[in-house]
């Protein structure tokens, strides 16, 4: 018989994997802003407090409600180069971040060819929650939280924005082109107060199911690698 006295953390703890449920992180905000680690000025460590707290209270959305966890971001919030993805797959909404599955550990390789790791960059997606069996999110969804990833690129006024993939080139630049012909090239942007570069290249999980197109995302890193940030 389990005793429900368990007002003690550890023994809190000791009673949900006794029961096998993890009832502490369930659809739950995560903090990753370790503030003190990261070392970023209390504003923008508040500012992404804030926009966590308004994406978490996020009413009547199926996807929320559906999702294991919110997906906010990953990486380095002080960093010059900020990454928008599409939306958080299987691995992603059980871990509580951004690509952590296949398409991110081949955007892990792609940035360690350019000299980059997730401690130099900050990732993001355009949408928090998992879209159920990985769809593409609709337009009323990006609609949705449009205004929560404009806000986020503002908080983090990173002067090289990578979009990855066409839902994030469609959301942020806002046009139906195809994305091979907006790869490649840079795009002066404004979000906000937040003047920024924005390249367009294509995503991991795209590159993964057509292998022949990562000589083109090559050259895109090179441009990335090569942009002058003074
Ligand atoms: N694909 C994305 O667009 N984002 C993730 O976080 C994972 C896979």
């Amino acid at each position: 018989m389990i005793k429900k006295n368990i007002s003690n953390p550890i023994k809190l703890v000791k009673y949900y994997k006794l029961i096998n449920h993890n009832l502490i992180y369930n659809n739950k905000a995560i903090n990753r802003y370790k503030r003190n680690n990261l070392e970023i000025s209390g504003n923008k460590a508040l500012e992404l407090e804030r926009l966590v707290k308004s994406i978490h209270s996020i009413k009547n959305c199926d996807l929320k409600n559906n999702a294991t966890n919110m997906v906010f971001s990953d990486g380095n919030p002080k960093s010059n180069i900020m990454l928008i993805g599409e939306a958080p797959g299987a691995n992603e909404d059980e871990e509580g971040l951004p690509f952590v599955g296949r398409a991110g550990a081949l955007l892990d390789k792609m940035l360690s060819s350019i000299n980059l790791d997730r401690k130099k960059v900050y990732i993001t997606n355009i949408i928090n929650f998992r879209p159920p069996n990985n769809r593409r999110p609709t337009d009323e969804e990006i609609k949705r939280y449009l205004p929560f990833v404009s806000r986020h690129i503002e908080i983090i006024n990173p002067k090289i924005l990578v979009l990855l993939g066409s839902t994030a080139m469609n959301a942020l630049i806002g046009n139906d082109e195809v994305i091979s012909k907006m790869r490649g090239k840079w795009i002066e942007k404004k979000f906000g107060n937040c003047r920024t570069s924005v390249i367009i290249t294509f995503h991991p999980a795209f590159l993964m199911r057509q292998p022949a197109q990562k000589k083109m995302a090559w050259i895109d890193l090179k441009m990335i690698r090569d942009k002058k940030t003074n």
